[in-house]
């Protein structure tokens, strides 16, 4: 992260260059809940691919799972979210907002003067009391309490209780993993900084159940692999810190949580929680459904029930990391320079393709060179402004490579490739770009 980030600065190039926007703000918005544009669509796909990548594809031990976001209401009573899903919650009489009582420091007082809630002279604020943050519909035409059912508050649920499922089907035994990548809803009392903390948002979770004496030697494997994988995208290694919860911190089904933390502009905070959930889960549901949630291993004759080591991340939080670390300024031609210098796997587009000038056969021969790419990756065409003013363009939304088709292009079938870094200009043949661009897209110089 450079030192010139601020969470505004982000916040305005999100919405400038399409990565975010608040929904439906043709109606005045709905509190902190956030549409992704054409960029953002993008770039989040990316990060989904590179977890979905480095969890599923890249090893033998996980598979896939896609469970719904509405399950059955004893899911929730098995897992303990409707008894002890909640956070301490303050009502203000004077002004009637709410506060979470464990976070009033970090909140203001919405009547002058600007201080924290309570600490106002007409602040009257109730005693705490714990509010659940369920988010609750209703199944079916007759809405009665039979029909009530809860938006998943975490994608884990429905990995435990497809467990025999996957189980039966994959011919996988302990040590393996179950990896799940959709929504999760959670009626957050105060949500903050913009895509950090909303009610609705992408999980990435993987649950990895294994025999209960290794569950120590695997928390630890995944504590390593998760910080490794951040850093790998390109997360400045000052930036990123792991953080044992104190046992008063740990969730209802935790034996053992830390989080990896990353330094925000707002200061170090969550980015994944990695939890050594014991069995707790599985004995839930075993208690509650009737069913035997256990692994019988043939070759031994023992039957025992898994401990599970679960890294649990946000889509959202992720990106929002990757997007501040990759913030920049610089000077370019006595101009200031905005650029996101997102690792290329992430970065929404991978190459800009634009012809020098928009006459002399140049942007046929450009739209050739984006037909000969498109399929292999996104890429965009431009042939609006000036060739500096493209440039900059391409290196605010991160893009790590532009092709530039000019004269001499048309005279021996080459063209130039910028790298949105170093500056560097490398004249390359037509012909040898696909090969050229994947090899840096690889990490392969
Ligand atoms: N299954 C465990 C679990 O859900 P968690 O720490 O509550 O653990 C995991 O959530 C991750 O999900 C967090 O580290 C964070 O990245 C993301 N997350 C949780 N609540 C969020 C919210 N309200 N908005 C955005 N992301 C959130």
């Amino acid at each position: 992260m450079s030192d010139v980030v601020t969470m505004d600065k982000i916040v305005a190039l999100s919405k400038r260059r399409g990565f975010v926007f608040p929904t439906s703000e043709i109606y005045g918005g709905l509190g902190s809940t956030y549409d992704y544009g054409p960029y953002g669509v993008a770039l989040r796909r990316n990060v989904k691919d590179a977890w979905w990548h480095a969890m599923v594809i890249e090893r033998d031990d996980i598979v896939g799972l896609d469970s719904a976001i509405l399950q059955h209401p004893r899911t929730w009573e098995a897992s303990g979210h409707l008894e002890s899903f909640t956070d301490p919650l303050v009502d203000c009489r004077a002004c009637g907002q709410r506060f979470r009582a464990d976070q009033l420091e970090d909140n203001q007082c919405p009547q002058k003067p600007s201080v924290h809630p309570g600490e106002g002279p007409n602040c009257d604020l109730t005693e705490a009391r714990q509010f659940n943050l369920m988010l609750e519909t209703s199944l079916g035409p007759v809405r009665d309490e039979g029909s009530i059912v809860y938006l998943r508050p975490e994608t884990a649920q429905g990995i435990f209780a497809n467990f025999k499922n996957v189980l039966q089907t994959s011919r996988r035994k302990p040590p393996f993993g179950i990896a799940q990548i959709g929504k999760s809803f959670r009626n957050e009392i105060t949500t903050k900084q913009f895509i950090f903390r909303t009610r609705e948002f992408e999980q990435m979770e993987m649950e990895f159940f294994v025999p209960p004496p290794d569950a120590e030697k695997w928390f630890l494997y995944w504590l390593d692999a998760r910080e490794r994988w951040y850093l790998e995208l390109g997360l400045s290694e000052d930036h990123l810190r792991l953080r044992p919860h104190d046992p008063d911190e740990l969730s209802h089904y935790s034996t053992g949580t830390s989080d990896i933390e990353y330094l925000f502009p707002t200061g170090w905070q969550e980015l994944e929680g990695i939890a050594n959930r014991g069995d707790y889960d599985l004995r839930q549901h075993a208690q509650y459904s009737g069913e035997k949630l256990e692994y019988f291993d043939q070759a031994t004759g023992e039957r025992y029930v898994p401990y599970v080591v679960e890294p649990a991340a946000g889509v959202d939080r992720c990106m929002l990391a990757f997007l501040v670390d990759a913030y920049d300024e610089d000077e370019q031609e006595g101009e200031k320079r905005t650029v996101l210098r997102l690792h290329p796997r992430l970065a929404p587009v991978k190459a800009a393709i634009l012809p020098l000038v928009r006459k002399d056969g140049q942007p046929e021969l450009a739209h050739e060179v984006h037909d000969l790419l498109r399929p292999l990756m996104l890429t965009e065409y431009d042939e609006g402004g000036s060739i500096g003013r493209r440039y900059r363009r391409q290196d605010e939304i991160g893009t790590p490579w532009a092709v530039t088709i000019d004269h001499q292009s048309l005279e021996d079938r080459t063209v130039t490739v910028r790298d949105r870094d170093s500056l560097a200009q490398d004249r390359v043949a037509i012909d040898a770009l696909p090969g050229f661009l994947q090899n840096r897209l690889a990490g392969k110089e």
